[in-house]
C-alpha cells in the first residue's frame, strides 16, 4: 500500500508556516471566527475575507462533461519501438525508434455523471494527448473498436437513451433497447458491450482503440488510411457483473484508485500501440466501407504493425486542474496525421472544442495540461475570459503583417482528397452489413463460456423492457447468429419463431452465417 495514498503531501514539521491571505494577498488574522457585532451579534459586511471565501466556494463546480464525465488520468511517455510507420506518416513523433513523446491520458465511463461508479457496464473512454514537437495530437478513443451509430446526427438521441429518463429522473433500460432495436447498426457495439469486456477489471486491463479510421500522409504526399489499437500489456481482465455491482456500492472510484495506486507503487501500466494501414486506393474496392465506425477491418485483411509503447508513470498533482480541466479533441492533429471521411469523425471534429469553450472557456488551451508544451502556440487569436498568457503582447494582432508575426507553413499541407457526388442527406447506401461482424465475434471469437455470459447479460438487461421491443431486438440477434437469437429468447421465455420473421427461421443456419448481406435473405 502506498503511504501517501491521497497525495496530500508530507505531514506538518516544526517551523514557520506561510501566512493565509485573501486573493489580493492581504494576510488573514482569523479563519475560524467570522466578524460579528458583539459576541452573539449579526455579521459585519466588512468581513470581506468571509464573503470572498463563500463567493469562491459557490463557484467551485464547473459544468461536467456532457458525456464521459467520470474519469481519471495520468501522465507518461510514448516511445516508438518500430519506425515502419514513418514510411506512411511524416509525423515527427513517429520519426525514429526510441523517439519519446510526453503524454497525458484520461480514462472515463460514458454515461454516468461526475460522481457515478466506475464499475458499470459502459464503454470506457481512452483519450491520449501526445505533446509532440509539432503541437498536441489527441487520439480520443474508446476501449471498443466500433461505435453504436454511423451518423453523428444520431449522437444526442443515442446519449439521451443512456442517461436518466426525463420524467422520473431514473435509469430505465427501455429507451436504450428501443433505440438500439430501431438502429440495428448498434448491434456490433452492443455485442462487445454486453460481453465480458463490458466491465473491465481496471483501466490497466483493457485495450484502447482509435475506433475511427484516420489518415496518414508521408513526405511524398501519399495517403494511407489507418486504425490505431492500444493493446494492454497487463492482459485483458474483466469483472464479474455481480462483483462489479458490489464494488460500485463500496467504492465508486475503484478504477480511479487502481490507476493511482499502481502508479504510486511504481507498477507503471503499458500498452503496445499497433496500426492497421490501408493504401488510399484500396478503400473504394474493399468489401467493407472502411469509414463505417460500426465495423472493424479484420486482422487477416490488414494485419496490425507495431508502432510503440505507451507507459503511464506519473500521477496528477491536482485532480481538478489536470484531469477535470483536461480537454481532448479529435480536431487536435499534427502534420502527417489527418481526418478521414468517416462521418462520425467529421461530426466530432467541431464538437469537442465547442464543448470545451462552454465548459472551460475560450482560453481552455492555456490551462497547463492542455497547452502544447513541446511546441509553440503562435496565432492572432486574442482576448477573451481568463486570457493570461501575454495575449500577443504589443502585437501585431492581424495577418498578413510586416512586423514579424507568425506566417503560414505550406509544407505541412495534407495531400488533396478526391471527392465526388451531389451534396445531399444520404442514407447508408453500400457495403452495409449490420450483422456479419457481431456474428463473427459471437461465433468465431468468443468461446462457449463467453457466449453464455453474453446471452445472460443481454437477457438480464432487456428483461424489464416491453415485449414488442424485445422481439424486435431478438430478430437482430437472430440475424447475427441464430444461436444468439435463440439463446436470448430462451432466457426470456419467448418463442423465437414468434419473435423473428418466419422466412429467416426456415433458412439453414449455416447459410445465414455465411451470407454476405443477411438482409438479402429476407
Ligand atoms: P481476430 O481473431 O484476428 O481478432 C479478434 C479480436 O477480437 C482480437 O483483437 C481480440 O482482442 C478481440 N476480442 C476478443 N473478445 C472480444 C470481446 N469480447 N469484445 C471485443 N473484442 C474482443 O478476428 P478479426 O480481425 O477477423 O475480427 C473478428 C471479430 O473480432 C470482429 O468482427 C470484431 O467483432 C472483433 N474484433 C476485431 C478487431 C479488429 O480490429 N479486427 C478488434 C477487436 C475486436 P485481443 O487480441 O485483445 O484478445
Ligand atoms: C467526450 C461528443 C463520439 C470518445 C465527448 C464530449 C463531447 C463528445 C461533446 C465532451 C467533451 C468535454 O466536455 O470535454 C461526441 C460526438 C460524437 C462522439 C458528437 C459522435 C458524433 C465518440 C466516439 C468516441 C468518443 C466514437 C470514441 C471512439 C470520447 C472520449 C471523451 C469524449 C474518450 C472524453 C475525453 C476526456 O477524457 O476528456 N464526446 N463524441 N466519442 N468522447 Fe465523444
Amino acid at each position: 500500500m502506498v503511504k501517501d495514498k491521497h497525495g496530500m503531501g508530507e505531514p506538518d514539521k516544526d517551523g514557520e508556516k506561510v501566512s493565509l491571505t485573501t486573493n489580493s494577498g492581504e494576510p488573514v488574522p482569523d479563519n475560524q471566527n467570522s466578524k460579528s457585532a458583539g459576541p452573539n451579534g449579526p455579521l459585519l459586511m466588512e468581513d470581506y475575507h468571509y464573503f470572498e471565501k463563500m463567493a469562491q466556494f459557490n463557484r467551485e463546480e464547473i459544468p461536467e462533461r456532457i458525456v464521459h464525465a467520470k474519469g481519471g488520468g495520468a501522465y507518461g511517455t510514448f516511445t516508438v519501438t518500430n519506425d515502419e510507420i514513418a514510411e506512411y506518416s511524416c509525423a515527427d513523433l513517429f520519426s525514429e525508434v526510441g523517439k519519446e513523446t510526453d503524454v497525458f491520458v484520461r480514462f472515463s465511463t460514458v454515461a454516468g455523471s461526475r460522481g457515478s461508479a466506475d464499475t458499470v457496464r459502459d464503454p470506457r473512454g481512452f483519450a491520449v494527448k501526445f505533446y509532440t514537437n509539432e503541437g498536441n495530437w489527441d487520439l480520443v478513443g474508446n476501449n471498443t473498436p466500433v461505435f453504436f451509430i454511423r451518423d453523428p446526427s444520431k449522437f444526442p438521441d443515442f446519449i439521451h437513451t443512456q442517461k436518466e429518463v426525463p420524467g422520473s429522473g431514473l435509469k430505465d433500460p427501455t429507451p436504450q433497447w428501443d433505440f438500439w432495436s430501431l438502429s440495428p447498426e448498434s448491434l456490433h457495439q452492443i455485442t462487445i458491450l454486453f460481453s465480458d469486456r463490458g466491465i473491465p477489471a481496471s483501466w490497466r486491463h483493457m485495450n484502447g482503440y482509435s475506433s475511427h479510421t484516420l489518415s496518414l500522409y508521408n513526405e511524398s504526399g501519399e495517403r494511407y488510411w489507418v486504425k490505431f489499437h492500444f493493446k494492454t500489456d497487463q492482459g485483458i481482465k474483466n469483472l464479474d457483473p455481480e462483483e462489479a455491482k458490489r464494488i460500485a456500492g463500496e467504492n465508486p472510484n475503484y478504477h480511479r484508485e487502481d490507476l493511482w495506486t499502481a502508479i504510486e507503487n511504481g507498477e507503471y501500466p503499458t500498452w503496445t500501440l499497433e496500426a492497421q494501414i490501408m493504401p488510399e486506393e484500396e478503400a473504394e474496392e474493399y468489401h467493407i466501407n472502411p469509414f463505417d465506425l460500426t465495423r472493424v477491418w479484420p486482422h487477416g485483411d490488414y494485419p496490425p504493425i507495431e508502432v510503440g509503447t505507451l507507459e503511464l508513470n506519473k500521477n496528477p498533482s491536482n485532480f481538478f486542474q489536470e484531469v477535470e480541466e483536461s480537454a481532448f479533441s479529435p480536431a487536435h492533429l499534427v502534420p502527417g496525421i489527418a481526418p478521414s471521411p468517416d462521418k462520425m469523425l467529421q461530426g466530432r471534429i467541431p464538437s469537442y472544442d465547442d464543448a470545451h469553450r462552454y465548459r472551460l472557456g475560450v482560453n481552455f488551451e492555456n490551462i497547463p495540461v492542455n497547452k502544447p508544451k513541446n511546441a509553440e502556440k503562435n496565432n492572432y487569436h486574442q482576448n477573451g475570459f481568463m486570457r493570461t498568457d501575454g495575449n500577443l503582447g504589443s502585437g501585431p494582432n492581424y495577418e498578413p503583417n510586416s512586423f514579424g508575426g507568425p506566417i503560414e507553413k505550406p509544407s505541412v499541407k495534407a495531400p488533396p482528397l478526391k471527392i465526388s457526388g451531389n451534396a445531399d442527406r444520404y442514407k447508408p447506401q453500400e457495403r452495409i452489413d449490420n450483422y456479419k461482424q457481431p456474428g463473427d465475434l459471437f461465433h468465431k471469437v468468443m468461446n462457449e463460456e463467453q457466449r453464455q455470459h453474453l446471452m445472460d447479460n443481454f437477457a438480464e438487461n432487456i428483461k424489464p423492457v416491453d415485449e414488442k421491443i424485445q422481439k424486435r431486438q431478438l430478430t437482430h440477434f437472430y440475424k447475427a447468429d441464430p444461436d444468439l437469437g435463440r439463446g436470448v429468447a430462451e432466457r426470456l421465455n419467448i418463442d423465437i419463431t414468434e419473435a423473428v420473421d418466419q422466412k429467416l427461421i426456415e433458412l439453414d443456419d449455416t447459410k445465414i452465417r455465411n451470407a454476405k448481406k443477411v438482409e438479402d435473405l429476407l
